[in-house]
């Protein structure tokens, strides 16, 4: 079943309004596809018939279900971005639970949406159960949604092979995990922790006010078209405790979308809260230690002036390092430019081939990802991305990149 070109404009418009999935000129023939493969699911005579019965079809209906199931992105994996959760267990978590336990309220809302299959969600409980040994004097409401229903069965179900455990430092495997013919479950006093439930970011739903500590929402508005991600940031907010934080991923930490919240900078990580001050020692944090390795690279006070000034960190600099085959430096080096300046699409660009170099393909494709997100018309993604999809056998989405990068130098040129 071909899809025509208004056809498939129709059915942007339709998902675009009914999931908020953003269909730049790249995903076009992903949405068609889709379109096609819900069509033969749903024993549609045609693809204008589907489309016509889609509108008139609640979300919750099957044939959006599906939709929701081919369309959208679920890359993700257990402590995804250890500069988050480093500054999350050592200063954030602390300073909230200080902050409950002096107000008499020992209780925690946490809310992973877009959680996928549940690692960020169930990351998040290890990090709080390591952080809480009276972990049973509190009430710990930990949620995680997703508009993708089949992902939530997987979430619920708790069963990950182990590249989603790639960034699971070994203790935290033994501790929380158990072995299983499909790969690694969770145990059962942490599943029973985290709860999921289906909720669309681009539907009417407005959560509770006011009641969530940690929001996390990473690596999902980059999906959605900018009219869509307003709104469900405006939502996100007012879901907020006054003290509360938001999360996003370094691609989509531009400081204007969010505000009123304030920016808060950590090492390698931008969070958001409505306090003014970002915070410093946790004096009054009760001695909890962190489940995770935070150690992460400190800056040091400036040398004295005769010591040589250290090299400037920059892409450049990065880029020679790979050159030259030193690739946990270059790694180092890309970082620390992303941690400066977290919205360049050419620094994600260079982190993606350092990953590829080093066989990091997951994180490779999530970099590419973001640069897209930050530049839809980069045609050095575009072709990178076209080339790693060769490479894992998917061969027609390859296709289309490489075209895209195609068209987009071509047009450079003239
Ligand atoms: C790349 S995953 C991110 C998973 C996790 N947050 C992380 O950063 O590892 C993006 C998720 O956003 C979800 N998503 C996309 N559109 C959504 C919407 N309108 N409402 C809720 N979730 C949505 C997708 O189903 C997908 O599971």
């Amino acid at each position: 079943m071909t899809l025509s070109a208004a056809a498939t404009d129709l059915a942007a418009v339709l998902i675009g309004e009914r999931l908020g999935l953003d269909c730049p000129q790249h995903r076009r023939s992903d949405f068609a596809e889709a379109i096609a493969a819900t069509a033969r699911y749903a024993r549609a005579r045609s693809a204008e018939d589907l489309l016509a019965r889609l509108a008139s079809l609640d979300d919750e209906a099957p044939e959006w279900r599906k939709l929701a199931q081919l369309l959208t992105v679920g890359e993700t994996y257990f402590f995804r971005d250890d500069g988050c959760f480093a500054a999350l267990g050592s200063q954030v978590l602390p300073r909230l639970i200080a902050a409950r336990l002096h107000a008499g309220t020992p209780r925690l809302r946490v809310w992973s949406a877009g959680c996928s299959t549940g690692e960020e969600a169930y990351s998040l409980a290890m990090l709080l159960d390591g952080l809480l040994p009276d972990a049973f004097r509190w009430e710990l409401d930990i949620l995680g949604t997703d508009v993708n229903r089949a992902a939530l069965e997987v979430a619920r179900r708790g069963v990950y092979r182990s590249w989603s455990l790639r960034a699971t430092p070994s203790e935290l495997r033994e501790r929380y995990f158990a072995g299983h013919p499909g790969g690694f479950a969770v145990r059962d006093e942490l599943r029973r922790r985290v709860r999921f439930a289906p909720f669309n970011l681009a539907g009417q739903r407005q959560p509770a006010a006011g009641s969530v500590d940690l929001l996390f929402c990473r690596n999902v508005l980059m999906y959605l078209s900018p009219a869509t991600a307003r709104r469900a940031i405006t939502r996100l907010q007012a879901a907020l405790a006054p003290d509360g934080w938001l999360v996003v991923a370094p691609a989509e930490a531009a400081a204007q979308s969010f505000r009123p919240l304030t920016p808060v900078n950590f090492p390698g990580a931008i969070l958001f809260t409505r306090e003014r001050s970002s915070p410093g020692p946790v004096a009054a944090a009760p001695p909890t230690p962190d489940v995770r390795p935070v150690a992460r690279p400190v800056r040091r006070p400036a040398p004295p002036a005769a010591a040589p000034e250290p090299p400037a960190v920059t892409l450049e600099r990065a880029r020679a390092l790979a050159d030259r085959g030193q690739l946990r430096e270059a790694l180092d080096q890309c970082l620390a430019v992303l941690r400066r300046d977290p919205l360049d699409p050419a620094g994600h660009v260079l982190l993606a081939a350092i990953r590829q170099e080093r066989d990091e393909l997951g994180p490779a494709l999530d970099a590419l990802r973001r640069a897209l997100y930050l530049d839809p018309d980069c045609a050095e993604a575009h072709a990178a991305l076209g080339h790693l999809l060769l490479k894992r056998g998917e061969g027609r989405r390859a296709r289309r990149h490489l075209e895209t990068a195609a068209r987009l130098g071509a047009r450079a040129e003239t």
